[in-house]
């Protein structure tokens, strides 16, 4: 363990100062992740955003989530990246993705945390937000159905077609059907993140490679649901997504019956999602994991998506201790992968950095299920962050300030969680 900062050290100027970094990315209705690096709305960035601005102004987080919703597509998909005004500083950009739907955007989605802090804004004004939240709620359920349709294997477990669908870019948990794939033909693009970070906390040209080539590929299938679900090489099963939908079900069925509105089918969807849960317990390992779809291949890694457990609302004492064994070897925060990995990478986006939005819903999760630990990880992050500022993620081992600044989840997280008195 490190040394802690004073108990009672004085973090109000942080407030202000997360509270100007949302306003400074807000690009009017949407707000960007940081500028240069991520200049458009990001949809779980944007969910996390929303939750911040909640803190100090409650309309402006509604109109975030709604935002979002603009982008949605007839079959119920909302994307990862909506790109309302071009900006030839990212790469790759709406011409690569080719996506048809009523604003220009990316053709895979993200994890659907919004839905759940939706009702979280219901929760903060259920006067203001009555209205807003049963305007959303047929488009949010919607977006759920359409996970359950097209992001499901056989077993139950919500897949992932895209390392950028799951928001944990270059994690371990992708290696097996990164490698099947022969990105031949990828052609010639010129990357843009390595102009705003060091290269040596990004992913790899070779994981770029496969990245552009699954988006070509997606391009060519239309972005068709159907033929995505066939015909694309790279489908693993995902804790990310599972237990985040989990949770977001969970807590739109609450909010919809307490609303009084439709909620038929809804205690089925969760049970199913609760069934296949179990589909992602490595057994070998004792933990929960990802999977291959196409061969059953566990990727045999710790990481944080493995702890969102909480956060989708189950019980899993093994886990308790997984996280325990963690806190251990990392002093500042749950890392990204297990530092006892040997595939954990310190400063390498999510083969080892801890983030605070993922620290969010694990400590979050494991506090409302009473597991002690929880509050330890929100101690955690709030000193890296009092410590190193509001910045992308963050070195686990020597706190380190990593990846992009002003971050705008990293300066929510502080609003919403991180920085409050337990
Ligand atoms: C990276 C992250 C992803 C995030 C995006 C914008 O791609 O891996 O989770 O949504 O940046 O911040």
């Amino acid at each position: 363990m490190t040394e802690t900062l004073a108990a009672d050290a004085d973090f109000s100027d942080r407030d202000a100062a997360a509270r100007a970094i949302l306003t400074g990315n807000d690009r009017g209705g949407y707000t960007v992740p940081t500028a240069g690096l991520y200049p458009y709305q990001w949809n779980w960035d944007s969910a996390f955003a929303s939750l911040g601005f909640a803190q100090f102004d409650l309309e402006r987080a509604w109109r975030e989530i709604e935002t979002l919703f603009s982008g949605q597509w007839e079959s119920g998909q909302v994307p990862h990246i909506l790109f309302h005004k071009p900006d030839p500083g990212y790469f790759p950009g709406p011409d690569v993705w080719g996506c048809t739907g009523p604003i220009p955007s990316s053709g895979i989605t993200q994890p659907p945390v919004a839905l759940s802090f939706a009702t979280r804004l219901l929760a903060a004004d259920p006067a203001l937000g009555a209205a807003r939240f049963a305007a959303l709620y047929p488009k949010m359920r919607k977006w759920a159905e359409w996970f359950l349709r097209w992001r499901r294997d056989e077993k139950g477990a919500i897949f992932v077609v895209h390392p950028w669908e799951s928001g944990r870019d270059n994690a371990p948990d992708w290696d097996n059907a990164m490698d099947a794939i022969d990105p031949q033909g990828v052609g010639y693009y010129e990357r843009r993140d390595t102009q705003h970070v060091d290269a040596s906390m990004r992913p790899t040209k070779y994981d770029y490679d496969r990245y552009i080539w699954l988006v070509q590929r997606g391009k060519a299938l239309e972005w068709d649901d159907a033929r995505l679900a066939q015909d694309n090489p790279f489908r693993v099963a995902d804790p990310t997504m599972h237990f985040i939908l989990l949770r977001a079900l969970r807590d739109l069925y609450a909010a919809g019956e307490a609303q009084g509105l439709d909620t038929a089918g809804m205690a089925e969807q969760l049970a199913e999602l609760e069934a296949g849960a179990q589909a992602l317990w490595n057994p070998g390992m004792g933990f929960y994991d990802s999977y291959n779809c196409a061969n059953g291949i566990w990727s045999n890694a710790l990481t944080n998506a493995s702890f969102l457990c909480w956060f989708a609302g189950l019980d899993a004492p093994e886990m308790a201790q997984h996280l325990s064994r963690v806190l251990d070897a990392a002093p500042y925060g749950v890392p990204s992968l297990a530092p006892f990995d040997p595939r954990f990478d310190a400063r390498r986006y999510w083969r080892g950095p801890t983030w605070g939005m993922m620290n969010m819903m694990i400590g979050e999760g494991a506090s409302e299920r009473g597991v002690a630990l929880g509050e330890e990880v929100r101690k955690r992050t709030r000193e890296v962050i009092a410590r190193y500022g509001f910045v992308e993620y963050f070195d686990p081992m020597t706190g380190a300030a990593a990846g992009g600044k002003a971050f705008t989840w990293t300066a929510a997280v502080w609003l919403a969680w991180a920085g409050k008195e337990g």
